[in-house]
């Protein structure tokens, strides 16, 4: 074991972690903040009237925005860890990345700016959290050893610190959105931000210096390749816009159906390269097929879960009674409730591995147990509509229950494959397999996208109906492919 993993093994100063963990909760607290701040008004700020403050882009079209806006958030992962891995290292990834998701808050915060400013708004968030998100994720992987038994718990808290943020959000903007209107709301996004911001930079040195310079670094032998290839990149990408233009495809249809098909194409992609590497060992190629049917049930159970923010906000601003004893609920509120469960669940669940120990369910029979609840939770919301119809308000409840089914699987799947990604990735690809594991949950959204067009009153009992039996399907299959899954991963629990 090497003398920094040795020390970082001895180090317990944040509950039983190494303290850099603090560093890495705090930051990621407060960015997860201002996404999901953000993002518990911004399907509202799409489709409300402007007579509202909103945007009024049509229900249908909004909720495919939100869901690719979803998905390029996470395929900027990708980008993100090759400029880490390349250029900036993860480190000063992370706090450039923080730099432009707060411009891209502060934006939206411009009264007045309308669809221009909120698509800039996006883009910068999008480049921001792509440089953020998954680095930040790695730095907490590279707190542990290989071997150290802590790194599933120190996960586990991490993703407290998600959580804690993503729950803390939507009260918080909701409420001020409320009092005030939707940019002010937008304001405190960009104020969480900058706290996390200063608190990272001050912090920083706890992180040790492992992932602080670039794992692989540019030189003059290869800049000249890379930047050949940006420069095909760029010019292809501007013959296809010119070309779409051209045409007349230069619509909000186009772009929702392009980040669709690249949402699937990127992780495809990702994987022939992967397995065709001459730096991808005999044993880590069986490890990467073995992760493959882990990935795509991932990519099934986070497009229930990401839909939360969209169906289910829909469903809390339209089928929900939002009146409870004397007061009113903003449906901002209901984006809480995920979070919520997960604070509650997610101790209880690291005990239980803990206590389990060997004897816990294997990562592939976790991943199928999981998406299995998100497909129920989706079969719960069937009832209120078959119960009631689907024109009267019906109790929060309903969708109280839903998230926490939901949150049981995403304790099944989340931690476990956020710890898996790193076990299983090939070493040569290391900061960018990270970006791998976001990618289900980009193609999830990305295949959303296509699909949360045609969730509306008239459809919504066969809308949760249809999704959630396929989700408790693919459990299924996932169920019985476990032996072979094991077998590929070759030691890999
Ligand atoms: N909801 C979590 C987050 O925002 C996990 C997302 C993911 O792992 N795909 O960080
Ligand atoms: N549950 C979502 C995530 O873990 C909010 O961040």
């Amino acid at each position: 074991m090497s003398a920094q993993a040795e020390s970082a093994e001895r180090d317990t100063r944040f509950f039983g972690q190494p303290l850099g963990l603090a560093t890495l909760f705090t930051t990621e607290f407060w960015e997860r903040f201002s996404y999901y701040g953000m993002k518990a008004i911004l399907l509202f700020y799409m489709y409300y009237e402007t007579t509202k403050g909103g945007l009024a882009i049509p229900q249908a079209t909004a909720a495919a925005l939100v869901s690719i806006y979803g998905a390029l958030i996470y395929m900027s992962q990708v980008v993100g860890g090759w400029i880490a891995d390349r250029v900036l290292g993860n480190q000063r990834a992370v706090l450039t990345g923080g730099v432009i998701i707060m411009l891209g808050h502060i934006t939206l915060s411009i009264p007045f700016g309308g669809q221009p400013a909120l698509y800039v708004a996006l883009l910068l968030i999008i480049l921001g959290t792509g440089l953020l998100k998954t680095n930040v994720s790695k730095v907490v992987g590279d707190l542990y050893d290989e071997r150290d038994q802590r790194r599933d718990a120190g996960f586990s808290i991490f993703y407290i610190g998600i959580n804690a943020g993503a729950f803390l959000a939507p009260l918080v903007v909701g409420a001020v959105y409320g009092a005030t209107n939707f940019h002010v709301g937008f304001v405190c996004a960009a104020v969480g931000m900058a706290i996390g911001l200063v608190t990272y930079f001050f912090t920083r040195r706890l992180l040790g210096d492992r992932s602080a310079k670039p794992s692989a670094p540019l030189n003059s032998d290869n800049l000249g390749s890379v930047l050949r290839n940006l420069g095909i990149g760029l010019c292809v990408l501007v013959i296809l816009v010119a070309a779409a233009g051209f045409f007349h495809l230069l619509t909000v249809d186009t772009l929702v159906n392009a980040v669709s098909v690249l949402s699937i194409l990127l992780p495809i992609s990702y994987f022939t390269v992967m397995l065709r590497s001459p730096r991808t060992t005999a044993v880590e190629k069986s490890r990467l097929r073995a992760y493959i049917p882990l990935f795509i049930t991932a990519v099934v159970f986070w497009l229930i879960e990401e839909q939360g923010s969209v169906v289910l906000a829909i469903f809390a601003d339209k089928r929900t009674d939002l009146h409870v004893g004397g007061i009113t609920l903003q449906p901002a509120f209901f984006q809480s409730i995920n979070p919520l469960w997960v604070i509650v669940l997610a101790p209880i669940f690291a005990w239980a591995w803990t206590k389990l120990g060997d004897r816990q369910p294997s990562t592939p029979r976790k991943f199928a147990y999981g998406v299995a609840f998100a497909g129920l939770s989706y079969l719960l919301l069937t009832l209120p509509g078959l119960l009631y119809g689907t024109s009267a308000k019906v109790s929060p409840f309903w969708l109280i229950g839903s998230f926490f089914i939901v949150i049981v699987g995403e304790m099944l799947v989340s931690p476990v494959g956020l710890s898996a990604t790193t076990k299983l990735a090939p070493a040569a690809f290391a900061s960018q397999t990270m970006g791998l594991w976001f990618l289900s949950d980009a193609a999830a959204q990305g295949i959303s996208a296509q699909i949360v067009g045609f969730y509306s009153a008239s459809t919504e009992v066969a809308y949760f109906a249809i999704v959630g039996v396929c989700a408790i399907l693919v459990g299924v299959v996932l169920y019985f492919l476990t032996p072979w899954i094991a077998r590929h991963m070759e030691g890999v629990r």
